[in-house]
């Protein structure tokens, strides 16, 4: 079993091979409904237990259908309704009842002492479903939006993260690292990846570059990622941030200033950080992002259960 909780522990040959499941999957799916599972079911019988500590609605949605297409099942808890939540269960005991029951466990929490104290004790797959420091399923899958809209691998384009330095960044960065593709940062220098994540930029031969300037960020880029510019539970001084942030909205002239045939790419849920005009244009596509979550999410669960073919 494999767990998958953070892009840069994953080998590079192990996130590609998800990826050309989830392509080869999503194509023989054309004509399929939501819940008709797929050939083979490759989890029947398999229970995903899935707990979020913190909103959620596409992962919640997407790694239901992923797994039902893959002919198993999920359960959601409501952390509030758990002992551990209330401190009257300890995670060590949790975890072996999880183990027992399920197959798979994904969390998404704000604290990542709390992943890495599942993964002490779970003896089923990990999944990380958003936390503090990441949220690997969504930048994997973003991989495979682009690769599939752009047709070529991504190695070969560049990318511009216009935004606060969060967990979805430092899983691009990671992202960056592992398939080797450029990536250019833009957001005002307060803001820019906190010194763990620099130093891991530096420690690597990499194409990352940090900017404080949202058109020199974007100039003659492929795809452009953008993101809240306030994280959930980000506890910080709403106004003054988002006042700071007010030359890195995402409009029209500053998509201008990427390719012509550049894309534009959110993780959702949105607030302002784009206008109206660039996120219901032709050049966005963050619907096909959305939904291609379940299609990667499949293969990730497939690689964690060492199903993959
Ligand atoms: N992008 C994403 O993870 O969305 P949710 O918070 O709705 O799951
Ligand atoms: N950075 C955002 C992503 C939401 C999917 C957050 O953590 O709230």
């Amino acid at each position: 079993m494999k767990n998958f909780i953070n892009l840069k522990d994953i080998p590079v040959k192990d996130l590609k091979k998800i990826l050309i499941d989830a392509k080869r999957r999503k194509r023989f799916r054309k004509k399929f409904e939501n819940l008709e599972v797929d050939k083979g079911a490759p989890l029947k019988g398999k229970l995903l237990i899935q707990m979020f500590e913190k909103s959620s609605l596409r992962t919640r949605l997407s790694f239901y259908l992923a797994t039902k297409q893959l002919g198993g099942s999920t359960l959601s808890l409501r952390p509030d309704e758990l002992h551990l939540s209330k401190g009257g269960e300890s995670i060590q005991d949790t975890a072996k009842i999880l183990s027992n029951f399920g197959n798979a466990f994904m969390l998404r929490t704000d604290s990542d002492e709390k992943l890495e104290e599942f993964k002490k004790y779970l003896s089923i797959p990990l999944i990380n479903g958003l936390s503090p420091s990441s949220h690997p399923t969504q930048i994997l899958s973003d991989i495979f939006t682009v690769e599939e809209i752009k047709k070529k691998p991504i190695s070969s384009l560049s990318i511009a993260w216009i935004g606060d330095s969060n967990n979805v960044l430092n899983s691009l960065i990671a992202a960056s690292i592992k398939f080797s593709f450029k990536l250019r940062i833009g957001c005002p220098m307060k803001y820019k990846p906190n010194k763990k994540i620099m130093q891991y930029i530096k420690s690597k031969r990499n194409k990352i570059f940090i900017v404080n300037d949202a058109k020199k960020a974007v100039k003659g880029v492929d795809v452009i990622f953008a993101d809240k510019v306030i994280s959930m539970n980000d506890k910080v001084n709403k106004i003054k941030k988002l006042n700071q942030f007010k030359k890195f909205k995402i409009n029209k002239k500053l998509m201008s200033f990427a390719k012509k045939d550049c894309i534009f790419l959110h993780c959702l849920p949105r607030d302002k950080e784009v206008e109206e005009n660039v996120f219901l244009s032709k050049q966005s596509k963050v619907w096909q992002q959305a939904l291609n979550r379940v299609h990667v999410q499949k293969s990730i669960l497939l690689y964690c259960l060492d199903k993959l073919r």
